[in-house]
């Protein structure tokens, strides 16, 4: 299927989309109007965009249904200041609750059952609930167009987050696993990112991989290593070599039984390295599969 965009309604065009790039972080902005009034409302057309300065960009759409713009873009062009409060699993059905379209000057801290704490540098309140708040300024507004489902850029800068004490680890490191983000996918998806599902991938900044097409035929062209196989073997700064030292009783097991059938010895070694590489045994897998040369 190929889809051109020009030729989708709004809503599909929203649909679609949503579901492609996805998961999408969830700021919970903060928001109040020159009177005072405050605004909480979750938008997932969010993300990082630079570390220095830190900014962080939200994009509160025009309406698809009516083409209206929302509160929150109306409080930040009065009051350029947004306290975003990111959205952990404990927190996702009140935040759901406050994405309702309640009538403007309704405070969403009270509809949806939150606790406003006061900001140090900003006037909108921090969502006490979560575990990471940002006071931010913001540096520009830019629209993207006057249509329905039109965005909104807001570009703000961080000035001061506060993180709760329970997300570091015993040495002071922030600990992925305890943060428990929740994202949104498309249509009413979301996901949790939880130990479960949650993993390392080891990409030395320094050090650059031999790459793939560096990687011999016989295991470019294998039948049993996949792509992600493949990216792991070609990562090593340079081609290992084989190694004498290297004693593996699963490799003399299968030299010694296979090593009359070169064909099967191969498959059997691939599927070993396979497994090897699934517990991040990067030396050790090339090491069985150099035992084909
Ligand atoms: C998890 C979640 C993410 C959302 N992301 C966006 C978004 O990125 N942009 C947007 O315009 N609306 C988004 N919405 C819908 C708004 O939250 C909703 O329109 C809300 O009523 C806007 O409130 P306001 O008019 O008080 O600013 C999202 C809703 C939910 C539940």
């Amino acid at each position: 299927m190929i889809l051109d965009l020009k030729d989708l309604k709004p809503v599909e065009k929203q649909y679609y989309l949503q579901h492609f790039i996805a998961p999408r972080p969830i700021c919970f902005a903060s928001t109040i109007d020159k009177k005072g009034n405050v605004n909480l409302s979750p938008f997932s057309f969010f993300n990082l965009f630079s570390s220095n300065p830190p900014i962080v960009v939200f994009s509160p759409v025009r309406r698809i249904r009516n083409n209206t713009t929302k509160h929150t873009l109306e409080n930040v062009l009065e009051v350029p200041e947004v306290a975003i409060n990111i959205v952990t699993h404990d927190m996702v059905q009140q935040t759901s609750l406050a994405s309702c379209e309640f009538p403007k000057g309704v405070n969403e801290f009270i509809k949806a059952g939150f606790t406003p704490e006061p900001a140090t540098m900003i006037r909108p309140p921090m969502v006490k609930e979560s575990k990471i708040k940002m006071e931010c300024k913001v540096l520009e507004v830019k629209s993207l167009g006057h249509e329905a489902g039109s965005g909104n850029l807001v570009i703000c800068e961080i000035m001061r987050v506060h993180v709760d004490d329970s997300l570091f680890s015993a040495d002071k490191k922030i600990d992925q696993r305890k943060i428990n983000h929740v994202a949104r996918l498309g249509a009413d998806w979301y996901c949790v990112v939880n130990e479960n599902n949650l993993f390392e991938v080891e990409k030395p900044n320094t050090e650059i991989g031999i790459g793939i097409d560096s990687l011999p035929l016989s295991i470019r062209n294998s039948k049993i290593l996949s792509g992600n196989d493949l990216g792991q073997l070609a990562n090593v700064k340079e081609e290992p070599v084989i190694d004498p030292s290297f004693d593996d009783a699963r490799l003399k097991e299968i030299i010694q039984y296979y090593g009359i059938n070169p064909d099967e010895m191969e498959k059997e070694l691939h599927t070993y390295a396979k497994k090897l590489l699934k517990t991040g045994k990067v030396t050790q897998a090339w090491q069985v599969l150099l035992a084909l040369n």
